[in-house]
């Protein structure tokens, strides 16, 4: 609305002539003046200067052929442990971590912008049931681990959550009506993050409908921006924190407050920093920690060859790109604020993706597409590492951190997930003298369920479990929270 408020309805028309964008307001006469209102209101979000550089640069200069991985190198990363790595370091880092939780230094910050179409969920996918005995949904599990890891820490936590145009009503309302799940509502921060239109291979911009453009998000990567835009920088600057703990809105696993993770980041005084699990398969679909020339970068699954994807260290036989992203991050939130108002010098690019998007034709009837027939543009979080001053990545289990959900069935999907929260459990239970028996991956015969509230790692486990007397027993369906 901003470019409305000092522009005319009649100058903004022209301006898309002038840039060849005419077609937009094709239907414009036959139109409601709420349509009217509402069609200008979203052609004035666009910045059309952005969309012809995008055409130039993007589509008609064919970006992916000007990618050279001929000098790409694997990124290094600190070991964990128990796999060589140097404890003492780690528990340095983890020393540092809590004393920064407890200083009130650090936000939780899920990005839960996207569409989920894969999972073919209706609704926000922060929704998504996924716990094996409450199904409890994806942001009930992180606002009891943000609660835990605030109570154990004797802190608060405020956690940002980044929605889109698309969902951020429900989300808001869901949160709503399941009481914030017991955390202060004005702990819970939502905003919205910014979108793009989608443009046909010719760069024009695309209709949904006569009075409605075609927008997406604009990727996770529009978080820096919608951060700042929002104001939720300044509210954490004027509470003096500076630390933002990110991770995505599928992965249930994932330590939404890790004192090492954050002890790693500060000590090596990192303004963006990288969880990593080494690849399962040469083919899995996770974006890859490189370093080109003197910067960190992470190539995506779908842009590094294959034939480097299988590349494999001659003296161990493992991959040689090894870094698994998990896009599990540590941001300083001066290197955002940096980033947020930065010139093209240092902007996040964007990339394109061939989708089907629904749209008109010429006499403004609906076409629902059976092959891609526009681009969608969207900004990559991890496209800000090679602007960050000291990167550092470090190595995580991908039990303790990692199972997203993303499909319907399969891989990756709420089954493969349930089946990996099951096992975290019987893992933190068995140390601890539970019993359980399991097969050989580790999977209990039955279900049941650990509340974040009661173990959110193993370490909380573990403590909750020494003050449990006699020790819990458990069998299906038990719920230990
Ligand atoms: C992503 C990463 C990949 C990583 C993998 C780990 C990209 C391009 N790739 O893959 O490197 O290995 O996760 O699981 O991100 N989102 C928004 N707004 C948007 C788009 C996405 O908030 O406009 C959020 C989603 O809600 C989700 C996250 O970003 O939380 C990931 O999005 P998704 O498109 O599912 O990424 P993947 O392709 O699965």
């Amino acid at each position: 609305m901003k470019l409305l408020d000092s522009m005319s309805s009649a100058e903004l028309i022209e301006s898309y002539r002038t840039a060849g964008q005419g077609h937009v307001f094709a239907f414009f006469d036959q139109l409601s003046e709420c349509e009217q209102q509402q069609l200008l209101s979203e052609a004035a979000e666009i910045d059309l200067h952005e969309i012809a550089t995008l055409k130039k640069e993007l589509i008609d200069g064919d970006g992916a052929a000007a990618m050279d991985y001929s000098d790409l190198e694997p990124s290094p990363f600190e070991a964990r442990p128990e796999k060589g790595g140097d404890a003492d370091a780690w528990a340095e880092a983890e020393r540092l971590g809590e004393q920064a939780l407890r200083a009130g230094r650090v936000a939780a910050f899920t990005v839960a912008g996207g569409q989920g179409t894969r999972l073919g969920f209706d609704g926000p996918k922060g929704t998504f049931p996924i716990t094996p005995v409450r199904r409890a949904t994806l942001f009930q599990v992180f606002a009891e681990k943000i609660t835990a890891a605030a109570k154990r820490y004797g802190t608060s936590i405020p956690w940002l959550i980044m929605t889109s145009h698309q969902n951020h009503e429900a989300t808001v309302s869901f949160f709503a009506d399941n009481a914030h799940f017991g955390l202060e509502e004005t702990q819970v921060r939502f905003f919205r993050q910014g979108r793009m239109p989608a443009v046909n291979r010719e760069g024009r911009i695309m209709l949904s409908s006569r009075s409605s453009i075609a927008m997406s998000p604009d990727g996770h990567g529009g978080s820096l921006r919608a951060l700042d835009r929002s104001g939720a920088l300044a509210q954490l600057e004027a509470e003096g924190i500076d630390t933002i703990s990110y991770f995505q809105v599928d992965n249930p696993l994932v330590r939404c407050i890790d004192p090492a993770f954050i002890g790693w980041h500060l000590k090596s005084k990192s303004e963006m920093s990288s969880k990593m699990v080494p690849k399962a398969y040469a083919e899995e679909k996770v974006g890859h920690f490189c370093i080109q020339g003197d910067r960190a970068v992470v190539v995506e699954y779908s842009d590094l060859p294959a034939a480097m994807q299988a590349e494999t260290d001659s003296a161990t036989g493992a991959l040689r790109f090894i870094a698994g992203s998990i896009a599990i991050h540590v941001l300083d939130r001066n290197f955002v604020k940096r980033l947020a108002g930065a010139g093209p010098e240092a902007a996040l690019p964007f990339h394109l993706a061939h989708k089907k998007i629904p749209t008109v034709d010429g006499a403004g009837d609906s076409v629902s597409p059976t092959e891609p027939n526009g681009i969608k543009f969207e900004m990559f979080v991890f496209d800000a590492l090679p602007f960050a001053q000291n990167p550092i990545v470090i190595e995580t289990l991908r039990e303790n951190d990692f199972s997203p959900v993303k499909n319907a069935t399969g891989i990756d999907s709420a089954d493969s997930c349930r089946a990996d929260l099951l096992r975290q459990y019987t893992r933190w239970a068995n140390v601890n003298g539970a019993a359980v028996a399991t097969d050989e991956t580790g999977s209990p015969s039955f279900d049941y369920e650990v509340c974040p509230s009661y173990g959110y790692d193993e370490n909380s486990f573990t403590a909750s479990w020494a003050n449990t007397s006699p020790p819990p027993l458990i069998s299906a369906g038990t719920l230990l929270g």
